[in-house]
C-alpha cells in the first residue's frame, strides 16, 4: 500500500465530495466526535492552502485541514480522516505531521489545539508534543464550539457549560521551540498518567454533577 501526502490546493477541489463522504461514513460508525462538513468548506480550505491531502495514485485516501479562532490566537488541525482500507499503516501520523508543519509555518505564534475521543489521535498528538489541557484553556470562540452541535454528546457539553465532555483537549504552543523528542514509550506513559488523573478528577466532578453519570456509563472506546 503506497500513498503520498501533500499540501492541498484548488486543483484538488474535485475530491471534496469524496472527503465529506468518508467523514460522514466514519461519523456514522463512531457515533461521536466527528463534526459534519460541507464540500464547499473543504474546497475553501484547499484554495487557502490550509489543508493536507493523501493520495494513492488518483484516489484520495486521507485529509486534514487548519482552522483559526479568535483571529490567529488559536489554531486547530481538524477533520482528520483516513480511508478505512489505509488505516493502521501510519497514514494518520504522516498527515498530522504534515498539518502540524504547515500550521507552524503559517501560524508560528499561535496555540495549536484539538479535542478528540480517538485514542489514535491522542497518541499522535502526544508524540507531536501536545499536552492535555482543560477546556477552559481552549478557544472560547463560539464558532468553534458550534462544530460540536452535530455530535450526539453535545448535551453533555451544554450541561457542563463547556467545562467538560467526552473529548480530551490537547494543546501545543507553536511559538515555543520544538521540544526535545521524548522517546515514544515515555511520551505515552506521560499521557496515560494524565488520563488516570483525569479519571480521578471526573469521579470527583460526578459527585458534584450526578446527572452526568448515565452519559459516562455509556462511554465506550470510540475508536473503531
Ligand atoms: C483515527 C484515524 C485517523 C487513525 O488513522 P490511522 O491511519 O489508522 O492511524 P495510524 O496508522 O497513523 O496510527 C497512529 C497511531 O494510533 C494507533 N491507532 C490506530 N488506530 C487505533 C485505534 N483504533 N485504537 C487505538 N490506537 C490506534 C496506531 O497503533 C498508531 O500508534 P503507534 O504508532 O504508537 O503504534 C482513522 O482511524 C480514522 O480516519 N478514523 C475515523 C475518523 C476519526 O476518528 N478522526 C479523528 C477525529 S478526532
Amino acid at each position: 500500500m503506497s500513498y503520498i501526502v501533500k499540501v492541498a490546493d484548488e486543483s484538488h477541489s474535485q475530491y471534496a465530495e469524496s472527503i465529506c463522504q468518508m467523514m460522514a461514513d466514519a461519523a456514522k460508525i463512531r457515533g461521536t466526535g466527528i463534526a459534519k462538513r460541507e464540500p464547499a468548506y473543504i474546497q475553501a480550505k484547499m484554495a487557502e492552502g490550509k489543508a493536507v491531502i493523501a493520495f494513492d495514485v488518483n484516489t484520495v485516501v486521507g485529509f486534514c485541514y487548519i482552522e483559526t479562532w479568535e483571529g490567529k490566537k488559536y489554531v486547530a488541525n481538524s477533520g482528520l480522516i483516513v480511508h478505512p482500507e489505509y488505516r493502521n499503516t501510519g497514514l494518520a501520523r504522516a498527515i498530522k505531521q504534515a498539518t502540524f508543519d504547515l500550521s507552524k509555518q503559517k501560524f508560528p505564534t499561535s496555540l495549536l489545539f484539538g479535542i478528540t475521543t480517538s485514542q489514535a489521535v491522542m497518541r499522535i498528538n502526544s508524540d507531536l508534543g501536545y499536552k492535555p489541557v482543560p477546556f477552559s484553556e481552549l478557544t472560547q470562540d463560539n464558532a468553534f464550539w458550534k462544530g460540536c452541535e452535530s455530535c450526539p454528546n453535545h448535551d453533555i457539553l451544554l450541561r457542563t457549560n463547556r467545562g467538560m465532555c467526552l473529548c480530551t483537549g490537547m494543546m501545543y504552543d507553536l511559538s515555543k521551540t520544538l521540544p526535545k523528542p521524548l522517546d515514544k514509550k515515555k511520551s505515552w506513559e506521560n499521557f496515560r498518567s494524565f488520563m488516570t488523573e483525569r479519571k480521578e478528577r471526573i469521579q470527583k466532578k460526578l459527585q458534584k454533577f450526578p446527572f452526568l453519570k448515565p452519559a459516562l456509563k455509556n462511554l465506550k472506546s470510540n475508536d473503531e
